[in-house]
């Protein structure tokens, strides 16, 4: 009985359109900032390899699933949720997975702009040459004057948010389509020279050693949880952010095709990240558990030594603004596409709404590094901490597995072939197994390996 609706807020070009949106928005600061820190947090390899795993066998599968119902609802995730499960005979209380999404996006880009803020304080001091020659002590006094000033912390963060409402209030096509076509290969290309350097660093066997050559001695319960976490993270999943990407995705679109491609190329960046950044820690004698700053007390001290390093160095840190830009825009997205739709506001008042809030609540992200970096309320952990493990550690996997179990088990088989269309030979079955009982089963152990039930 489903019949196709048209969006309302647009629609993407066409498959290339979606496939680098969904990059733009898989891709970003989670790749090139977090991914290094936390595997160097969790001792290499064998965090690697689980989060790879994870990517395979549980990323994929969701987000092929939140794409799926994007699509089939054509609206924004809150009300995507709630025609799917009138139209699938569910509960109406599935709406309530997409006010957990539009929570956990806003809880996210709180924090995420304000990391977003550093990078954009470090394109102006790559640029102004401030980098050259210095050591490792002088890059990391460096950062600690950064984030040590809240006022500074404040400005970037503003500046960010209010770069991130622009496109936003632009809307899908003209804003967010246009920005992310040049960036992407642009990011890839530097990453590129970035690996090349790292290779003449004398360390990158080491490097790529640390990354790639799987201790499991090293790993911990709660360590497989944050590989977990960042898949989920990574690939943008488990919020409505890819969702309602898949509600602008024009029909007869592959949603395989486009979401293999998608985790790939997002993989890929990480991957190419940790090789750029391992070998020069080993070489500098940094420490690979160093936390949150680690790219930005790693990354300079190549730059500093590279001929043309202020303008690579600026170069780079361009690009991961841009990366991290169109990474907020997703975040975001559903909370303003359910404004326009049940509120009527116009997508320029919806996004300064939600701009606004998001902003206030990032000042706790901003003072957890300074004035407050001595209030741990919980587990060791700052408020940014705190935030970052409930959002990426819990509501992510929370959201997947919810989305997961919706389109395995409460929607119909007859929809879910018509929408992903990949005949019902191998590739369905293959993915209808991974939904309905890998990925439930795999999310529902390693939650209740981490808080230590089994
Ligand atoms: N995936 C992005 C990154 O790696 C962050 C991000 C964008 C995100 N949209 C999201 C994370 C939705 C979780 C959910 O930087």
């Amino acid at each position: 009985m489903a019949t196709k609706r048209e969006p309302i807020h647009g629609q993407w070009s066409g498959r290339l359109a979606f496939i680098l949106a969904a990059t733009g928005s898989a891709v970003g600061l989670g790749n090139i900032w977090k991914f290094p820190y936390i595997a160097g947090e969790n001792g290499g390899g064998a965090f690697v390899l689980i989060y790879l795993l994870c990517i395979a066998v549980i990323g994929i599968p969701i987000m092929m699933a939140e794409v799926m119902l994007g699509r089939r609802g054509r609206r924004s995730p809150i009300n995507t949720m709630r025609h799917l499960a009138g139209e699938e005979n569910a509960s109406p209380h599935w709406q309530w997975l997409g006010w957990a999404g539009v929570l956990a996006g806003f809880l996210i880009l709180s924090y995420y702009s304000v990391i977003a803020g550093w990078a954009l304080a470090y394109v102006f001091r790559a640029g102004s040459g401030l980098f050259t020659g210095l050591t490792a002590d002088g890059v990391q006094s460096i950062f600690s004057n950064l984030v040590s000033e809240p006022e500074r912390l404040l400005a970037w963060h503003t500046l960010f948010m209010v770069m991130t409402m622009i496109v936003v209030a632009r809307g899908v096509r003209s804003g967010l389509e246009k920005a992310v076509r040049l960036l992407m290969p642009a990011l890839f290309v530097l990453l590129v020279i970035l690996v090349g350097y790292a290779w003449n660093s004398g360390s990158f066997e080491q490097g790529v050693a640390f990354l790639f050559q799987p201790d499991f001695s090293k790993i911990t319960a709660d360590g497989v949880l944050i590989a977990m976490g960042h898949a989920f993270f990574t690939l943008s999943l488990g919020m409505g952010a890819i969702m309602v990407y898949g509600s602008y995705l024009p029909d007869r679109i592959s949603i395989a095709k486009t979401s293999i491609a998608v985790s790939l190329m997002d993989t890929l960046v990480a991957l190419m990240a940790g090789m750029a950044i391992f070998p020069i820690v080993f070489a500098n004698g940094l420490e690979p558990g160093a936390g949150p700053g680690l790219i930005f007390q790693t990354l300079p001290i190549a730059f500093g030594h590279m001929p043309y390093g202020a303008f690579f160095g600026m170069l780079f840190f361009v690009l991961l603004v841009f990366a991290a830009w169109s990474s907020a825009i997703s975040l975001i997205e559903p909370a303003v596409a359910w404004l326009v739709e049940n509120r009527s506001m116009t997508r320029v008042n919806a996004s300064v709404l939600a701009g606004i809030a998001t902003w206030s609540f990032g000042l706790l992200t901003v003072f957890s590094f300074n004035i407050w970096s001595g209030f741990k309320p919980l587990a060791d952990k700052t408020l940014f901490d705190l935030l970052d493990y409930l959002t990426a550690n819990i509501m992510l996997p929370l959201g997947g597995l919810l989305i997961a179990l919706f389109a395995a088990w409460k929607m119909s088989r007859e929809s879910s072939v018509d929408e992903l269309a990949m005949g019902e030979r191998f590739w369905y079955p293959l993915w209808r197994i991974l939904v309905r009982y890998i990925t439930p089963i795999g999310v529902t152990i390693v939650f209740l390996h981490a808080i230590g039930i089994i």
